[in-house]
């Protein structure tokens, strides 16, 4: 199964993914690493692994100017950059896209095409279905618990199939993570990432044996 990994940072998740191909997950092929940041460090964990790595860049003078004072064209820019990003992932022709710290969101531009390449796309959100969509959500959900708001002092984190709606789409596997008294966000966010790394891997294991028994019923 040939997948292309987005990134936009450290890419901890992706290195569980590169480092599963050699047990856990022997029959995924990371074909490209692609990143919306050029400083992200994913893209050195990329190179060291020989996959082939693209700095998809927004503002280059590309899409729109930095400082665009006019919304419509800025709208008009990010529209092409996602319709470039699906072609770009297209060319690879991958079975799946995995969204592994991937911090852009992803307009229909770039999801119907995928969609039309029957091409899921798979994300890691680290937070329950339906609590703390977009970014920041283990902060969003430690600030609550300590404000004694958070539901059964619990939160989690899931992998989920990729929508128009940020991170509304339906759960593929999720994991709770109860939050404890006196511990520090820091402390928290590190059992977040620890659970993390083994999620998108079980997630991965999901989306790639569901991919092929539809793909059985549809040959
Ligand atoms: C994860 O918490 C992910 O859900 C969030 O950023 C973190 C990614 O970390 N979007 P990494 O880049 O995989 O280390």
């Amino acid at each position: 199964t040939k997948a292309t990994i987005l990134i936009s940072g450290n890419g901890s998740n992706l290195q569980a993914l590169i480092d599963s191909t050699s047990n856990l997950l022997p029959n995924l092929k990371i074909v490209r690493v692609i990143s919306n940041k050029a400083a992200a460090y994913g893209l050195k964990r990329a190179a060291a692994a020989s996959i082939p790595t693209t700095y998809h860049n927004l503002i280059a003078g590309k899409y729109y100017k930095s400082g665009e004072p006019d919304a419509a064209v800025k709208q008009q820019g990010r529209e092409k950059y996602d319709e470039d990003l699906a072609n770009l992932i297209l060319a690879d022709k991958p079975d799946l896209v995995i969204c592994a710290g991937w911090m852009h969101i992803l307009t229909p531009r770039f999801l119907d095409p995928l969609e039309e390449a029957r091409i899921p796309v798979i994300n890691l959100h680290p937070a329950l279905p339906g609590k703390y969509d977009g970014a920041a959500a283990i902060e969003r959900a430690f600030a609550d618990f300590e404000a004694g708001k958070l539901e059964d002092d619990t939160t989690g984190i899931m992998i989920h199939y990729v929508i128009s709606a940020v991170d509304r789409g339906e759960p593929i596997v999720v994991r709770n993570i109860e939050c404890r008294k006196g511990e520090s966000l820091g402390e928290l966010q590190e059992r977040i990432h620890g659970e993390e790394h083994t999620l998108i891997i079980e997630g991965t294991q999901m989306a790639i044996s569901r991919l092929w028994s539809e793909r059985g019923k549809s040959t």
